[in-house]
């Protein structure tokens, strides 16, 4: 594998096509905007953090290829070409943060050449920030998992789901590093399997030791006392709680009920200080996700189903949110969280 999940290259973007692991490991180049959108809405690339920069590539590459057309075209076209990326999905806030970031380093467009070079260096720097923001992250959480422990996490919040080392998976990689013997319990994330395909494979990569479950099986395992602690990534948190890959809610409510502390880690992009929960609209997915499965027909074609791809834990079941300039805890009343 890469050092970094997603890049740049001569002719567009470059990321590790997520959708097949762990079968085949595949790079892909996106050489337009629309095919890039296709990549982020198809899960080739997802993650907060890397749908940020890939929104931010996405600049650059409307810019590259409106050079081809006329100059007085350049910034309706960029614009236009923004607005897609923008809304290719809509819950992780990062991604329309990448986009805004890259279209504000570009402003006022007086000569495209010269905006499309800025574009692709402000591209590059908020990659290369992502991978030390993760790092930032994972040395303030190391310190909050016990010495020897077994930790829980849900979906994919790894190197795979950032330009590298990863949000949840970094303050795990962290404390490995220290020297800490973690084992991790990776749930295998219904339905498109992000815990059993990528964060099983990324860490099993790293000779950390990992295990999946099933999902439902969560609970079972903290009664047991199996689980020393939860970390999850975030795609927004929001002024009252955190959103994060559907499936993060229920472990958030049995871990509180076993009273197993409950952790998000996650970097300033992801920080949605102008909304409360209920504002946000949560992605929803096909049928087609939940109602196969192996080829095969799993639902009456008659039965309806219902596929959100996020849900919202309550601030209240977070025991702190490790950042990369460190906790946020109880009571939340933090600068990152005001409007
Ligand atoms: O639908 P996905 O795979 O993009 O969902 C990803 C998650 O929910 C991650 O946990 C989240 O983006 C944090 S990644 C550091």
């Amino acid at each position: 594998m890469r050092d970094r999940t997603i890049w740049w290259e001569e002719d567009g973007v470059g990321l590790i096509e997520q959708t097949l692991l762990p079968e085949e490991y595949r790079e892909v180049v996106c050489s337009d905007v629309p095919r890039l959108v296709q990549a982020i809405q198809r899960l080739e690339v997802r993650g907060a953090p890397a749908l940020g920069v890939a929104g931010a590539y996405g600049v650059a590459l409307a810019c590259k290829n409106a050079l081809e057309g006329s100059e007085s075209a350049f910034s309706a076209s960029v614009n236009e070409a923004a607005s897609t990326l923008r809304s290719a999905r809509p819950t992780a806030v990062n991604l329309a943060w990448g986009v805004d970031r890259v279209l504000s380093a570009i402003q006022p467009v007086s000569d495209p050449v010269d905006a499309a070079e800025r574009a692709l260096t402000m591209a590059e720097s908020i990659a290369d920030e992502d991978e030390a923001t993760c790092r930032r992250i994972g040395s303030h959480g190391a310190p909050l998992l016990p010495d020897d422990c077994t930790v829980l996490t849900h979906c994919n919040a790894g190197a795979l789901a950032c330009a590298a080392w990863g949000t949840a998976l970094g303050v795990i990689r962290s404390a490995a590093e220290e020297g800490k013997n973690i084992r991790v319990i990776s749930c295998e994330t219904r339905p498109l399997l992000q815990g059993s395909r990528l964060t099983a494979w990324e860490l099993s990569r790293d000779g950390i030791p990992v295990t999946t479950i099933i999902d439902s099986e969560a609970a079972y395992l903290m009664q047991r006392g199996e689980i020393d602690c939860v970390i999850v990534g975030a795609d927004r948190i929001c002024t009252d709680g955190v959103f994060n890959k559907i499936g993060t809610y229920m472990h958030a409510v049995s871990a509180s009920y076993h009273q197993i502390p409950f952790y998000v880690a996650a970097p300033r992009s992801t920080f949605d200080p102008e909304h409360r929960m209920a504002d946000i609209i949560v992605e929803e997915r096909g049928r087609e996700e939940v109602a196969s499965l192996f080829g095969r027909t799993t639902v009456p074609d008659a039965v309806p189903v219902v596929n959100y791809a996020f849900d919202g834990t309550p601030f209240s079941l977070i025991a702190a949110i490790i950042t990369e300039d460190g906790l946020i805890r109880e009571p939340f009343h933090h600068p990152w969280l005001m409007p």
